[in-house]
């Protein structure tokens, strides 16, 4: 898909298309009313005669009106105009879309991103427009044998009445693209199926993304090269499976040797059975999603070298299977972690937090500037916050507030939740240092707990997308989550 920006007087735009927006009060867009005094007062009457109601989801197609240089209209419902936010404007944006591939129109010129969007100004709404048709674009096909055809947009051009817009437009484009590139690869690996998507393939994905691109570097540790290193808790994991497990690092480097990275670390379990603390049947096949935290962090690589900002970055990838069998690790067993600390295993099935106190004690060597780890954690981080936000937890206050606000800023949201001391009782084992689990109560915050106990010489945040990272039922498939918003992170904070 091709992005542009013009300026052009709306009536005088030569486009296979033009798509406007039509209010739900009676008064029009400014645009599409500059247009509409050019074409006769058309679209006012439709309006008047109720051919459009200009509620969101509603739209309709116009061919060739008179004084108007465009071959078609597309006009498109946004609602009331004293409501448009953010989200209107996605879901606008995502009828649009719709609409755009009912009638295969694939040259499209889009003043929707003229309308005034509370909070927003025009980089954020090409950004919106660009992340939301690249995605849009996507379609899981890698294990089907049929490979249907779908509708691709070849160019979206946007249509601005201000030419001192075009550069913060164009900015907003490449950064919206880049990010929608990066939540398709993050989708793509989330979807593949554990025989396909496995520690060693997530390793594969990082090594041909660096040798692709000068910026970013990418190795990828063996078991032996772990054990050496004392890695026994993520080691511990992959113990029951026939897989490998990896432990993968990617370093992009734009900015100057000297400036301390941000860090991010993901949990890539391949497949979570729950090893020998075995998970029930009923829905098993979704734990080939337990390794969408390490997919966003090759997400986040893939849209920074699109981007390539002056900043430095290291993704980190802890990634195993967790099985049972003969080798497995068993309820009760102690092991030692790289940061010496003991663990009592008293369920395997919480293992995700076992793979990543190793990858946070390994990443204290890059000196971060901050850590964030992503991780789909808990169970309980659903029945919380549902499929909506996701679990946020800190050691550190300002950190906490900046990734907020930047969930609310990507539409990406997180809500915190609190990692107290008296929290951190609940990991208390006879047997050893501390245990994996804390029982029944509070279990996000106390997986949150238990990591944090990894994560003392930084500052540190935990997001669980447990909940986001991927959709059940009839739409079963992974978002994406949380590309958007550790993009929005990283670029603008
Ligand atoms: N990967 C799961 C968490 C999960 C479950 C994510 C369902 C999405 C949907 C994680 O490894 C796990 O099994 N957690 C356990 C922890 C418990 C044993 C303390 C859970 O949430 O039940
Ligand atoms: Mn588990
Ligand atoms: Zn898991």
């Amino acid at each position: 898909m091709q992005f542009s920006v013009k300026t052009s007087k709306p009536e005088s735009l030569s486009t296979p298309c033009l798509v406007i927006g039509v209010f739900e009060d009676k008064n029009l867009p400014e645009l599409t009313e500059q247009l509409d005094k050019a074409g006769g007062k058309i679209i006012h009457k439709l309006v008047t005669a109720g051919d459009i109601n200009g509620k969101i989801g509603e739209h309709l197609l116009l061919q060739k009106v008179e004084g108007v240089r465009a071959q078609r209209l597309l006009l498109i419902g946004c609602g009331k105009s004293s409501e448009l936010d953010a989200k209107k404007y996605c879901s606008i944006l995502t009828h649009t879309w719709k609409a755009l591939q009912k009638y295969t129109l694939t040259e499209v010129t889009l003043a929707l991103p003229t309308l005034a969007v509370k909070d927003i100004g025009i980089e954020r709404k090409a950004e919106l427009l660009a992340r939301l048709f690249v995605t849009n674009e996507y379609h899981y096909s890698a294990t089907l044998s049929k490979k249907s055809k779908h509708f691709q947009l070849k160019e979206a051009c946007l249509l601005l009445t201000e030419g001192r817009e075009r550069s913060a437009a164009n900015k907003g484009l490449e950064i919206g693209a880049a990010i929608g590139k990066g939540m398709n690869t993050a989708r793509e690996l989330g979807n593949l199926p554990a025989n396909i998507c496995t520690p060693t393939y997530l390793g594969k994905q990082a090594l041909e993304l660096a040798t692709k691109n000068k910026l970013l570097s990418a190795k990828v540790l063996t078991e032996a090269q772990m054990k050496r290193l004392g890695m026994h808790s993520l080691l511990s994991v992959g113990n029951g499976s026939h897989q490998s497990s990896a432990f993968i690092i990617m370093q992009y480097k734009g900015a100057a040797a000297s400036e301390k990275p941000q860090v991010l670390v993901g949990k890539g379990i391949t497949f979570d059975s729950g090893g020998i603390s075995l998970k029930p049947g009923a829905g098993m096949d979704e734990m080939k999603f337990d390794m969408c935290g390490a997919a966003s962090v090759l997400g986040v690589m893939t849209a920074l070298c699109e981007l390539k900002p002056k900043m430095n970055v290291v993704g980190v990838i802890a990634s195993a299977e967790n099985m049972p069998s003969g080798s497995s690790t068993k309820p009760g067993d102690v092991i030692t972690s790289m940061s010496k600390q003991t663990i009592e295993v008293l369920n395997t099935d919480a293992e995700g937090r076992l793979v990543l106190c190793d990858a946070l004690t390994y990443i204290e060597r890059f000196k971060p500037k901050t850590v964030v780890d992503i991780a789909t954690l808990t169970g309980a981080c659903i029945v919380a916050l549902g499929s909506v936000a996701s679990g946020l937890m800190s050691n550190d206050d300002k950190l906490a507030d900046t990734l907020y606000k930047c969930g609310l800023d990507s539409l990406d949201p997180v809500w915190r939740l609190p990692i107290w001391d008296e929290y951190q009782e609940l990991l208390k084992s006879n047997f050893a240092d501390i245990a994996n689990i804390g029982g029944p109560k509070a279990g996000t915050i106390t997986a949150a707990c238990f990591l944090s106990r990894f994560a003392k010489q930084y500052k540190w945040a935990h997001l669980d997308i447990a909940g986001t990272a991927w959709l059940q039922g009839a739409q079963k498939g992974a978002t994406g989550r949380p590309v958007p918003l550790l993009m929005e992170y990283l670029l603008r904070h």
